[in-house]
């Protein structure tokens, strides 16, 4: 496929993505093997394609539901407020609940999340998140299952975005500096 010229490189190739997205649903499907109500949150847009290849690959029995989430930008600067503008369709109480996200950045959006699906009172509650920018961090989140550290670059493809492009991209590259500069 071609790399879009506003993308440097591919940082994680499909193969990748497919293993790791099928261990994390092996580990998943080994963790949850004994509870009957396990629902994954999808967090629009950016964990669309993750979760859906994911879901696909659990063993166990489980739903999929989804919430939206609008950060607060400046610019391309994130300002660490969220706001909800689309809730799940079914109650997550008494349920265990896995959110699922593509990226954790500054950790504000999951920090966020877990307050809000907490105070719902699930069953249980963890994340699986497939990418994490460490350096990046404002807010200390716990993550359960990770797919993948990676450095302070502005990744695309797999659902992630720039300016709501790139999306649909099968692998993750980086975008250009002189793109989002
Ligand atoms: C991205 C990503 C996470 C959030 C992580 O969402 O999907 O939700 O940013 O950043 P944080 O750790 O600094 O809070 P974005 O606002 O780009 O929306 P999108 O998922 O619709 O692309």
């Amino acid at each position: 496929m071609k790399v879009p010229d506003a993308v440097d490189g591919v940082v994680l190739d499909e193969e990748t993505i497919a293993a790791r997205v099928r261990e994390l649903a092996a580990r998943i499907s080994a963790d949850y093997v004994a509870d009957d109500d396990l629902v994954l949150v999808g967090v629009l847009k950016g964990a669309f394609i993750f979760l859906a290849d994911l879901t696909r690959r659990l063993t166990v029995h489980h739903h999929v539901d989804f919430i939206a989430l609008s950060s607060y930008n400046r610019g391309t600067v994130t300002t660490g407020e969220v706001r909800l503008i689309m809730d799940t369709r079914a109650s997550v109480t008494g349920r265990h609940v896995l959110i699922v996200e593509d990226i954790v950045d500054t950790g504000s959006t999951l920090d966020y999340l877990l307050r809000t699906f907490r105070a719902r009172n699930p069953a249980s509650l963890r994340s699986c998140i497939l990418l994490s920018k460490p350096t990046r961090r404002q807010v200390e989140v716990p993550v359960d299952y990770l797919g993948f550290e990676i450095p302070d670059v502005w990744v695309v493809g797999y659902g992630l975005d720039y300016a709501d492009r790139f999306r649909t991209l099968p692998y993750i590259g980086a975008l250009k500096r002189e793109v989002h500069e």
